[in-house]
């Protein structure tokens, strides 16, 4: 990866927001400690809370010694040149006069050459107001000849139209190239490798489709609970959270149709074809393909606390004691199309669980196997596990006769080894953040991505709000989930994978 070239100026709406402070600021401070950024850079906090250039620093600087690496004094002192604050009210026009004046200056003095990113890392609901904002003070064309480009997080609404409205007024003002969508699961390292394993090894080609393959798991599991995001989550549900996003887009890497090339708009293309093929569900039939849980108390493992016990999802701080909104969902999706048709796919997400672990299991079919018909031993479905997260792996399960005189079939595990303690998988934001700035829309989402998502889940909506949900809470925390889950998978004649397909 090469230097960013252009210089910029990035204005952060909600500096003293935890995106900033968990994400943003340790990210960008990463970039520039390893000699990524350009010589010529500003960054400017846009906050009513935080008055002060000094206090801006003093916020940053903790963000960054609690979830980054401050490393050296020296590093921060001139890293902490760059970053200036105004105080400032997303809702009053004044404060983007004055923010259009402190670009101007700040331009004259970096040498920015008008170039602009804003990235909106406040609440949704304060978009439509930051765009029409900068629109209005032409902050959207960059200054003199210049560029602007805008960056936004999910949730792109909270279901179809509101996506479409929110797209609408965003749109007024800045043009699908100028939008950067974020989902951050496309800026991990290991998922961008779905892609990449699958295509780049022949061998895999001829194998991946309905006639080898039985069916397809994809799990994200954590052991966190809603946080502090309470507010936010009750709104949402892990259906909207979790799955219109990171779990539909996995889906894609790992089912769309080879691109032609590996550029942005080919790859978003493909997606776009893969969610206009995935079978719409039914909303009377909707308990056929969904299980929705909610976590009651328990213990849990986590890596910043221990082992410790917590509350149910209905006692967290801001959540409604009779709140019915789903921490875990189980689905399974069919796609219509050649490759794929009579394939089920299971997705499963949930928080709160035992452990936490991202990753795609693609159990191939055994029918194929009647050389074996007379033996005692059958041989057990290959299987193929890529492992996102916590660590990166490979697992690939074949079937072999080992060495010795009476030796039987057995499964041999063969597994690759790199592991996050042996190479640190750059975060998530870093590569996103590079991308951005050398205007490379490849792991960003397009509108038209958001729109077929949504069109896969709003009959799920439909279908929950005429079906009330099961009797909440109905999973421990520190389990795998809801017991119905295991039935739902059962009567297919399935079983998930244990969470860690290889435990
Ligand atoms: C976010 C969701 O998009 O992803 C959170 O809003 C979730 O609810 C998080 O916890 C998970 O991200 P990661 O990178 O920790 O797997």
């Amino acid at each position: 990866m090469k230097k960013v070239e252009e210089p910029f100026i990035l204005v952060i709406f909600g500096v003293s927001g935890d995106l900033t402070k968990r994400k943003i600021a340790p990210s960008l401070y990463n970039l520039f400690a390893e000699g990524y950024l350009p010589e010529n850079f500003a960054v400017v906090g846009f906050s009513r809370r935080i008055a002060t250039r000094a206090s801006l620093h003093a916020w940053i600087e903790r963000g960054i010694e609690n979830y980054g690496d401050l490393r050296s004094q020296e590093l921060w002192n001139s890293f902490k040149e760059h970053l200036y604050s105004i105080q400032a009210d997303l809702y009053d026009k004044d404060s983007f006069r004055r923010l259009r004046e402190l670009l101007i200056e700040l331009n004259d003095q970096w040498n920015c050459n008008g170039n602009l990113i804003f990235y909106l890392a406040t609440a949704p609901s304060h978009f439509p107001t930051i765009v029409e904002n900068l629109g209005e003070y032409n902050l959207n064309k960059g200054l003199d000849h210049g560029w602007a480009r805008l960056v936004i997080e999910k949730p792109f609404g909270l279901d179809l139209e509101s996506a479409i409205t929110l797209n609408k007024k965003i749109r007024r003002f800045f043009a699908e190239e100028q939008i950067f969508r974020i989902d951050h699961y496309l800026g991990k390292e290991s998922v961008r490798n779905l892609l990449i394993f699958r295509l780049a090894n022949t061998m895999f080609r001829p194998i991946w489709n309905r006639r080898y393959i039985d069916h397809i798991q994809i799990t994200v599991a954590e052991t966190i609970g809603v946080d502090k995001r309470a507010e936010y989550f009750e709104q949402t549900g892990a259906l909207r959270d979790m799955v219109q996003s990171h779990l539909l887009q996995i889906l894609a890497l790992i089912t769309m149709e080879p691109p032609t090339s590996l550029h942005s708009d080919a790859i978003r293309d493909r997606k776009v074809e893969l969610f206009r093929s995935i079978k719409r569900i039914d909303p009377a039939k909707v308990n056929e393909y969904t299980v929705r849980g909610q976590y009651d108390a328990g213990r849990v493992v986590t890596p910043k606390s221990g082992d410790h016990v917590v509350v149910g999802y209905r006692s967290e701080n801001g959540v409604d004691p009779k709140s019915n909104v789903e921490t875990y969902v189980a689905l399974k999706l069919e796609i219509a199309n050649d490759r794929w048709d009579g394939v089920p796919i299971y997705l499963r997400t949930g928080k709160r669980l035992r452990k936490r672990v991202g990753e795609v299991v693609i159990q191939f079919r055994t029918e194929l196997f009647g050389t074996f018909r007379d033996r005692e031993v059958l041989p057990e479905p290959n299987l193929l596990i890529i492992r996102f997260q916590p660590e990166r792996k490979i697992i690939l399960k074949v079937n072999w006769e080992p060495p010795g005189i009476d030796s039987e079939m057995e499964r041999l595990i063969l597994e690759s080894h790199e592991s996050e303690s042996t190479r640190k998988e750059p975060r998530a934001y870093e590569r996103l953040l590079l991308d951005i700035m050398r205007n490379k829309s490849k792991l960003f989402i397009r509108q038209d991505e958001v729109e077929e998502c949504w069109r896969v889940i709003m009959p799920i909506l439909e279908g929950w709000k005429r079906h009330p949900p099961p009797k909440f809470p109905n999973y421990e925390a520190g389990t795998d989930g809801p017991k119905i889950a295991d039935e739902f998978i059962e009567r297919d004649g399935r079983k998930w994978y244990p969470l860690g397909a290889d435990e």
